[in-house]
């Protein structure tokens, strides 16, 4: 499976930094074999897919509905017209803040992957949980209740892995705990979607940076990485994109 090195921006970024998308895109070509993304703020996508053609722009949500009275939401066409193709749902900052659940995840997903956007589907537990030493079972869970139950084809979805208590924090999980809830999380793709499930990747996030990303990438099912603080300028997300092309 190609390895996807995945930014989120999260809500950073004005056409001030359109140039620094300018030059992730420009110095991903020299990876070939590693697809790369950038999950960009609303505001930016059109204008970062008019910077930087032919390369994969995204964005961090979409409502489920087609249109309606939604103040301000944005829908699966409107991303599409902006020049999107392919848009993270569930993650955990929106789960807490927004106080999304599974069925309102699954109904995202459900929804871009019928509009023709490449979706990345988050899920991960807190540290409570983690602590507890439920995290596997919590997340399966939360998986099994997120995935779409449409009809799509298996290599537009994508799973992120990404524990809570790693994002943002530079606590990153061991890889015995990464293998241990990448192959999990694998068993309950093939569950769902038998030989599916093999064009399914699994991204791991969570202060992924480019001092950890080769141990990271090295580890069996993890076929690439969603990318927060690391992926704001070219210097420190480019060297993740290289890991990958070494080690995917
Ligand atoms: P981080 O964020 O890399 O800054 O930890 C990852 C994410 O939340 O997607």
């Amino acid at each position: 499976m190609r390895a996807l090195v995945a930014g989120n921006w999260k809500m950073h970024g004005t056409s001030a930094d359109l140039g620094e998308i300018v030059a992730i895109a420009n110095a991903s070509r020299a990876y070939p074999g590693v697809d790369v993304a950038l999950c960009v703020p609303a505001t930016l996508v059109h204008r970062a897919t008019e910077s930087v053609p032919g390369f994969a722009i995204g964005a961090q949500d979409v409502h489920h509905a087609e249109k309606g009275a939604h103040t301000g939401c944005i829908s699966t066409a409107m991303l599409k017209d902006a020049g999107a193709r392919l848009t993270i749902v569930g993650h955990s900052e929106r789960r807490e803040a927004q106080r999304e659940t599974d069925p309102d995840i699954r109904a995202k997903a459900e929804a871009a992957l019928s509009a023709g956007l490449q979706v990345i589907l988050c899920v991960g537990e807190s540290l409570e949980v983690r602590e507890a030493g439920r995290a596997v079972e919590a997340v399966v869970a939360q998986l099994e209740a997120s995935l779409p139950s449409t009809e799509f084809a298996h290599d537009a979805l994508t799973i992120a892995y990404e524990p809570i208590w790693a994002i943002g924090t530079g606590k990153v999980a061991g890889p015995a705990d990464i293998a241990e809830m990448h192959l999990a999380l694998r068993d309950c793709l093939l569950r769902r979607f038998g030989d599916g499930a093999c064009d399914v990747r699994i991204l791991y996030g969570g202060s992924v940076k480019a001092s950890n990303a080769a141990q990271i990438f090295a580890i069996d099912n993890v076929d690439g990485a969603l990318v927060g603080g690391a992926s704001l300028t070219a210097a420190e997300f480019v060297p993740i994109v290289a890991a990958a092309a070494v080690t995917g």
